[in-house]
């Protein structure tokens, strides 16, 4: 608000001094034609003294002069002499010379007096002077400062206040009601009330309002989200606990049947043993999933053929239909954790199966410092909603039993070595998801890859 008096104050201060010369000129030209009725009036000094003193006050002058084509009008106060009077020209007494007459006035003397001259307004070639006191005129410039200094003040603090008004409106509040909601998010994100500004229009305040309201509800979710599976995380970790005593006289038992001379117990053990083991991985699964720190994997140089046939071996066992191409090159090696990156492949190649694909092929090539593995099936597509939350944990297609955990733990595993995995198509005659992973240095230059024949894996 005071920024707001002060530059309209500054602004006022700039018309002041053209106003106050203004104002002296106005005066001076009054007092000009009072001066030429008082001297018409007395007609050349006919009247009595007393009369003519009368007409002098009246017109606010000392003496007067008209000359006119035909007579010279005089009409002097008593003692009153023209020696010493201040020579002021009328009308040519322009703004510059006004202003200056005004400034000129402050170091005057105000005892002394003005000897005005103009021309007469009834007889063309004929001029009018009259001597004025310089006291009165300073007296009529001082109250006019007055008025103007008062009203100017009186004027910047409506214009301050209006204007104080409107932005605190308009800009000043609604900025508050930003940070406030900003500050209270910060405090507490869980219970803070949502931001409830201004949030239509286009200016700056109504698109940060939209941006922020977007941003609570995101992040809300998002920690409500993380909240769930740090939950989740620790009774899964329970029941695994618990899980491990109830399984172990299972697989004790599971692998004395293995050892069965009789074949078809055996077979039983067999299978009993894999189940259990499945039930065991099932549970790590989710508890290494809920970890909140991914632990960094345990690298070594391995051959990634090898690692592509184990993982197409496990998904085999639950989807046997599968028709698997191991096209990786015999060389190619990898520096990774052995065990993840079969996790990685056994849930891609899992995936193909579950989706009723018939086919799929697995493929390797060198990019610069990584390996790009591509798996690439002959199943339906990926469902749009899977599609449009790709590689978010718990999203599934629908299918009865499935978690949707194989594709988050696909990403968080190549993550964790460095590397990513993306889809890199999708349509109804198949899909295909590529994961890129570190290349193991070689000391000697690599050996150019021949392509491999597939190996075909059926369950
Ligand atoms: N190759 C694929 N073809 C078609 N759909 C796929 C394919 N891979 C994944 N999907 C779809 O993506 C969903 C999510 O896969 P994800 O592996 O994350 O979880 P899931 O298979 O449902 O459960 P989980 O792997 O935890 O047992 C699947 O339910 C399936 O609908
Ligand atoms: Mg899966």
């Amino acid at each position: 608000m005071w920024l707001t008096v002060a530059t309209v104050l500054i602004a006022e201060a700039l018309f002041f001094l053209p106003s106050l010369a203004r104002a002296r000129h106005d005066w001076l030209e009054r007092h000009l034609r009072a001066g030429q009725i008082a001297a018409l009036s007395a007609d050349g000094g006919k009247l009595q003294n007393g009369i003519r003193a009368d007409l002098l006050t009246l017109a606010g002058v000392e003496a007067v002069t008209l000359q006119e084509s035909d007579r010279t009008l005089r009409l002097t106060r008593a003692g009153v002499t023209p020696d010493g009077a201040v020579r002021t020209d009328l009308p040519g007494d322009s703004l510059p010379a006004a202003a200056a007459g005004v400034i000129g006035g402050l170091v005057g003397r105000s005892d002394a007096l003005l000897d005005v001259r103009g021309p007469s307004l009834l007889d063309e070639g004929g001029s009018v002077a009259v001597l004025v006191r310089r006291a009165a005129l300073d007296h009529f410039l001082s109250r006019f400062a007055l008025r103007v200094g008062a009203i100017s003040l009186a004027v910047a603090g409506a214009v301050g206040l209006l204007l104080f008004c409107a932005l605190t409106l308009l800009l000043v509040r609604p900025l508050h009601r930003l940070t406030e909601s900003i500050a209270a998010f910060r405090a507490d994100p869980e219970r803070a009330a949502p931001y409830d500004g201004v949030t239509h229009g286009d200016d700056e305040i109504a698109v940060a309002g939209r941006e922020l309201a977007a941003m609570q509800r995101e992040l809300r979710a998002a920690l409500w989200r993380n909240a769930r599976l740090a939950a989740l995380g620790t009774s899964v970790a329970k029941i695994n606990h618990d899980l491990r005593g109830i399984l172990s006289p299972a697989l004790l038992t599971a692998e004395r049947l293995q050892m069965s001379e009789e074949p078809g117990i055996k077979r039983a053990g067999d299978t009993l043993v894999r189940a259990v083991e499945r039930a065991t991985t099932l549970v790590r699964s989710i508890v290494e999933f809920a970890r909140e720190i991914p632990v960094a994997p345990q690298r070594a140089r391995i051959a990634l053929r090898p690692v592509v046939a184990e993982a197409a071996d496990q998904a085999l066992h639950a989807t046997p239909d599968l028709a698997i191409d191991n096209a990786v090159p015999e060389a190619m090696e990898i520096d990774a954790e052995r065990a993840s990156i079969v996790r990685v492949l056994t849930n891609l190649l899992r995936n193909a199966g579950e989706a009723r694909a018939h086919h799929v092929r697995v493929t390797a090539e060198q990019e610069g410092g990584v390996v790009a593995v591509t798996v690439a099936d002959d199943g339906p597509g990926l469902p749009d909603a899977v599609q449009a939350a790709l590689f978010r944990p718990f999203v599934t297609g629908g299918r009865p039993g499935s978690t949707g955990l194989g594709l988050a733990i696909v990403r968080d595993l190549v993550r964790a070595h460095g590397g990513e995995a993306s889809l890199l198509a999708t349509s109804a005659s198949g899909t295909s998801f590529r994961i890129t992973l570190p290349r193991a240095a070689r000391h000697t230059a690599p050996p150019a890859m021949a392509p491999q024949p597939p190996v075909e894996l059926r369950g």
